[in-house]
């Protein structure tokens, strides 16, 4: 099977690690490096977490790399009380005794895409702030990379983090907007595919597909989660890698259900991590993307126009359909046999 060479960046949080397990899950994929960007925790918490999450699945030989403390231009948001206290809900992951990359997140991108021109794909599910500093460094990206993948921004849909505005893209609106515009001359096979709100919202993730896993890994015993369980219920499944995965996840239903959403959570990243591997798994539509950074209400908004009315060739495509019932049938039959076979590092 071909496998595609991939830079991750990730601001691990609890979908950002189901992100990240699948990939490691996937025989198609070769991590090449995995970047922490600050997010949905701080920087060097997202770093701790990849590094231990990443033992966990067996994966203890991937680099991981420190991205930037701070967004480009202000002070660094999180958001503990939607991903937990340390970023992965109820779990406490153990701290990992190997060193992060010497080299940092930006100048990682910048190696790998120059070692393999026009091989490497970038998937992005956090803020785009070290992808717009390793832009700095080397202006050529667009056409290195192989393809790039964003999991971001909302268009036709509303926003998670204001009225209008998604998280990654909120955090740093700056680095989405250098982003976009390197690739405003990118050639039409190159241009970013982005996976916003408007998809990712539609890929819900039910207790049910959880149970299923399990039982798929052959873990058990093959719990069901339900809003009624006592506060403090853990997993007890015997798989170590699920039951550190069920504890994130358990946390992100009821952050959903608090809001409204229901005993659900929107798998925003892992769906982002499919299609960097298999861009068929959404309907895409071209467009030019830009971001809003001076609105009083609207800062982080990403706007697409879809049929050229700014005279600017499109820069992005946009993902705007998937088919969420055959992603989860994927994602359980990709994770669930690959996890038996785990020795933690
Ligand atoms: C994005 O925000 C983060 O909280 C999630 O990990 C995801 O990448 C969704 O808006
Ligand atoms: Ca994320």
């Amino acid at each position: 099977m071909p496998t595609a060479p991939l830079i991750v960046d990730v601001d691990t949080g609890i979908d950002d690690a189901l992100a990240l397990l699948y990939l490691v899950a996937s025989p198609d994929a070769e991590i090449l490096t995995v970047a922490s960007t600050g997010g949905n925790v701080p920087t060097a918490q997202v770093a701790a977490n990849n590094l231990a999450w990443l033992d966990l699945c067996g994966r203890p030989d991937i680099e991981v790399t420190l991205g930037s403390a701070v967004p480009l231009v202000g002070d660094l948001r999180t958001t503990e009380d939607t991903h937990g206290p340390q970023g992965l809900g109820h779990a406490v992951l153990p701290v990992s005794s190997r060193p992060l990359a010497e080299r940092s997140a930006a100048q990682a991108w910048v190696d790998e895409a120059r070692s393999r021109p026009g091989e490497v794909t970038g998937l992005v599910t956090g803020p785009l702030t070290n992808l717009a500093l390793a832009l700095r460094i080397e202006p050529e990206l667009p056409r290195l990379l192989r393809r790039l993948v964003i999991m971001g921004g909302a268009f036709n849909h509303p926003g998670n983090t204001t009225p209008k505005s998604e998280w990654n893209i909120s955090v740093d609106p700056e680095a989405a907007k250098a982003v976009f515009d390197a690739f405003s001359d990118a050639p039409a096979d190159r241009r970013p595919l982005v996976c916003p709100l408007d998809v990712t919202e539609t890929i819900e993730m039910r207790p049910e597909h959880l149970r299923r896993l399990a039982v798929a890994a052959g873990s058990e015993p093959a719990e069901l989660i339900t809003a009624q369980d006592p506060p403090g219920t853990r997993s007890r499944t015997s798989n170590p890698v699920l039951r550190t995965l069920f504890d994130a996840i358990r946390f992100y239903l009821h952050f959903h259900d608090d809001h409204g959403q229901g005993f659900l959570a929107h798998m925003h990243d892992p769906f982002a991590a499919a299609l960097a591997l298999d861009p068929t798994w959404a309907r895409t539509r071209p467009a030019t993307v830009d971001v809003e950074l001076d609105g009083t209400l609207t800062r982080g908004c990403t706007v697409a126009d879809w049929h050229g009315m700014w005279g600017r060739d499109p820069n992005a495509e946009i993902a705007v359909a998937a088919d969420p019932d055959a992603f989860f049938d994927h994602l359980v039959e990709r994770i669930g046999p690959a996890v038996r076979h785990i020795t933690p590092g």
